[in-house]
């Protein structure tokens, strides 16, 4: 009886404390899930990933008094991770996306974008039409993947991250990349010997990936991204790594 009472005592007292610390525990970060493989969205500068979607995030974290923490995974566990809460946010010039909407809910869109077909300079390919019966390359899991899985008679490489795909084309073991555009701009700028389709392959939206449950979050990433619209730094995040043509 005396024991008992005892680990009663101890239990109950751990307990509150458990309690105490659950309620007095207030986030203190925003924790942003991203595929540093994508310039000049995010990438890797020595230590750091920097890019557009890192300073949105980051402006986003600053309007809300949070610390951004930022994890670099596969881009395909982005949404996974999302989803479990393992992070808050995904930003990594996700394309929202219908089948997407599923699992995440997604913000207002922040910026446009295009999913564009990179080809060695004299190729024969001269518009997205063309890449029937080729083999086309893309990184694994983004909406290229998903749009080229979909056409008939295209042989689909996928590759981790955008860049291996590009080493690929530029080694002839595939005839074309569908990437989103400002990498493909990046990408085509660093080697010799490729360029860009003029016509675009789909025009589509980023925007912020939250978690279905996470209606207040939504809001808040909403209402910063209004001021952060509003203010004009949006735009000047956005200039800062595009230069207009
Ligand atoms: N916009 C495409 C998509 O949403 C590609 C995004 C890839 N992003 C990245 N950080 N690797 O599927």
């Amino acid at each position: 009886m005396k024991t008992s009472k005892i680990i009663c005592g101890i239990m109950a007292a751990a307990m509150s404390a458990a309690l105490f610390t659950g309620c007095s525990e207030k986030k203190t970060t925003l924790v942003m899930a991203t595929n540093a493989e994508f310039p000049p969205y995010e990438y890797r500068e020595g230590d750091s990933i920097v890019g557009i979607d890192a300073e949105i995030a980051k402006a986003i974290a600053d309007d809300m008094g949070l610390e951004l923490v930022i994890e670099d995974m596969a881009f395909d566990s982005i949404i996974a991770a999302v989803q479990s809460g393992k992070a808050d946010i995904g930003v990594a010039g996700m394309t929202v996306d219908e089948d997407r909407l599923v699992s995440v809910n997604f913000s207002d869109p922040y910026t446009t974008a295009a999913q564009v077909v990179i080809i060695k300079e004299g190729s024969e390919i001269a518009s997205p039409a063309d890449l029937e019966s080729k083999k086309v390359g893309v990184q694994l899991g983004t909406t290229g993947d998903i749009y080229v899985s979909d056409m008939q008679n295209v042989t689909v490489e996928r590759y981790n991250k955008g860049f291996e795909a590009v080493q690929a084309l530029l080694q002839d073991k595939i005839d074309a990349v569908v990437i989103d555009r400002e990498p493909a701009k990046v990408f085509v700028s660093q080697n010799e010997g490729i360029k860009i389709l003029d016509e675009e392959y789909t025009i589509e939206e980023y925007a912020i990936a939250v978690a279905k449950n996470n209606d207040e979050l939504l809001a808040d990433i909403n209402a910063s991204l209004a001021k952060l619209e509003e203010s004009g730094k949006l735009q000047e995040i956005i200039d800062k790594y595009i230069t207009a043509e």
